[in-house]
């Protein structure tokens, strides 16, 4: 696969993976891939911790489903995240951002106009939402043979200072590398970030890998080879809007657009190729 097509094919698979065991040559594939990302002074301060052992995969499994249902119930889930959410085609549309839900349960879906008002954390917890998703994230974790996740050295991950900020640059060309390689290798790779939002399960998470004092764990990923079939997920999302061109860049200076050739000329990444789907 050319490096265009992995740019245009890779998105976060919310949904299961084939149970197959991830290859032992892709799994090398991926950390050397990943490897080669620029860090500051070649510093590399990311580790891995690629995890396969079943009775691992299940708790953390656990620990993501725990972690869901605690953030919908005090509402803090809802709260943090509502301003990302679109509950119909043309907002997603409109402000090419966020995602949007596109598959709710009939009962929930009267709620979506409460969405914005304070109440509605321990309003959709009564109605279910919070054990839907818990048992959802727990169901999607458990499904991946291969778990994913990242430390960054403690001594270069200081946040504050200028070598913290760099190495979140870094980790972000990481992430990156990783998930195109997934897509080129007809794989799939979804965030878990539940469990590190919430501080006791965040904790538990570190002691169950065995993260070490000086690292920091600042991602988990689950992994996994596509199934084309995969069923969804009961309340489920999409996210391929992008906002367009001309609101992205500004041209010399902040505030100046770029000019009528640039913004006409033709897209490269398009041009022989449809665009994904759009809510
Ligand atoms: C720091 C970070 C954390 C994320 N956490 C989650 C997550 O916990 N679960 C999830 O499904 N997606 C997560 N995502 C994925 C985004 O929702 C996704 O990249 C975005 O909606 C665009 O969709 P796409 O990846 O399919 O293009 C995360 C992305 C980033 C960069």
């Amino acid at each position: 696969m050319d490096l265009l097509e992995a740019i245009r094919r890779r998105k976060t698979t919310n949904t299961p993976f084939a149970p197959t065991p991830v290859r032992d040559e892709h799994k090398r594939l991926l950390i050397e891939a990943a490897a080669r990302a620029p860090s500051h002074f070649n510093s590399q301060p990311w580790r891995f911790i690629l995890i396969e052992d079943r009775a691992r995969i299940e708790r953390i499994a656990d620990l993501a489903g725990a972690a869901m249902k605690a953030l919908m119930e005090d509402g803090r889930f809802v709260a943090r995240y509502r301003r990302y959410f679109r509950f119909d085609p043309q907002s997603a549309l409109h402000t090419g951002s966020g995602i949007y839900f596109d598959r709710i349960p009939a009962p929930l879906r009267p709620l979506v106009q409460l969405v914005f008002s304070e109440q509605v954390g321990p309003l959709l917890s009564r109605l279910g939402a919070a054990t839907i998703l818990a048992n959802d994230q727990r169901n999607i974790v458990r499904s991946a043979p291969l778990l994913l996740a990242i430390t960054l050295d403690k001594q270069e991950y200081q946040p504050g200072e200028l070598s913290g900020l760099y190495a979140v640059i870094t980790l972000g060309a990481v992430i990156q590398t990783l998930w195109l390689v997934t897509t080129a290798l007809e794989m799939g790779m979804q965030f878990i970030s539940v469990i590190l939002e919430s501080p006791p399960h965040a904790a538990q998470l570190v002691e169950l890998l065995g993260v070490p004092e000086d690292q920091a764990l600042v991602a988990i990923f689950r992994m996994g080879y596509r199934d084309p079939n995969a069923p969804r997920n009961t309340i489920d999302w999409t996210s391929n809007q992008r906002k367009p061109f001309h609101e992205l860049v500004h041209y010399n200076a902040w505030g100046t657009p770029a000019p009528q050739t640039l913004r006409d000329a033709p897209s490269l990444l398009w041009q022989d190729a449809a665009l994904p789907e759009q809510p």
